[in-house]
C-alpha cells in the first residue's frame, strides 16, 4: 500500500462523515503492519461531546479487531461538500490515542490535500515529550 493509495482511502472515507454541526468532514485511513487498512470518519452528535474524530474511529475499529501494530495514517479534512483545500492535522486527543498503540518514532502521519499533495510527520514530531503506556510500566 503506497502513501498515495492510503490518501485515496482517506478521501473515500471522508464521504462517510456525519458532521451536521461543524460541517467539517474528515476522513482517515490507518495502515496496519500486516497490510490491513481501516478507514474512519468523524461522527458528530447533538450533545456535541459524544462526537468522535475520524482518526479515533479508524484506530478503535482496528483495535477492536485485535490489531496492535500500526505503520501509518492518512488524514484529510475540510468544509463538507467542498474539495479539500488545506491540510488537517490531528487534534491533541487523537495524537494521544495514537500514542497508546503506535511507535512514536516510526509511525507516519500523512496529512493530505490530495493524493499528490501531502506532508508526512512522525508521531514524535506531532506529540513531543509524550506520556505513554511505558510510563505506567506497560
Ligand atoms: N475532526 C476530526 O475528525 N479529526 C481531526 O483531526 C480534527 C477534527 C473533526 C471533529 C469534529 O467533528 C470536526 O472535525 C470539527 O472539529
Amino acid at each position: 500500500m503506497t502513501d498515495l493509495e492510503l490518501v485515496a482511502a482517506a478521501i473515500e472515507a471522508r464521504e462517510h462523515s456525519y458532521s451536521p454541526y461543524s460541517h467539517f468532514a474528515v476522513g482517515a485511513a490507518l495502515l496496519c503492519s500486516d497490510g490491513a487498512v481501516y478507514r474512519g470518519c468523524n461522527m458528530e452528535n447533538a450533545a456535541y461531546s459524544p462526537g468522535i474524530c475520524a482518526e479515533r474511529t479508524a484506530i478503535y475499529k482496528a483495535a477492536f479487531d485485535g490489531q496492535r501494530d500500526f505503520a501509518a495514517i492518512a488524514i484529510v479534512g475540510g468544509p463538507a461538500g467542498r474539495p479539500i483545500s488545506e491540510l488537517c492535522a490531528p487534534c491533541g486527543v487523537c495524537r494521544q490515542v495514537m500514542r497508546e498503540f503506535c511507535d512514536p518514532v516510526s509511525f507516519r502521519i500523512i496529512l493530505a490535500q490530495s493524493p499528490d499533495a501531502c506532508e508526512v510527520h512522525t508521531l514524535e514530531e506531532l506529540l513531543p515529550l509524550s506520556f505513554g503506556p511505558n510510563n505506567l510500566g506497560n
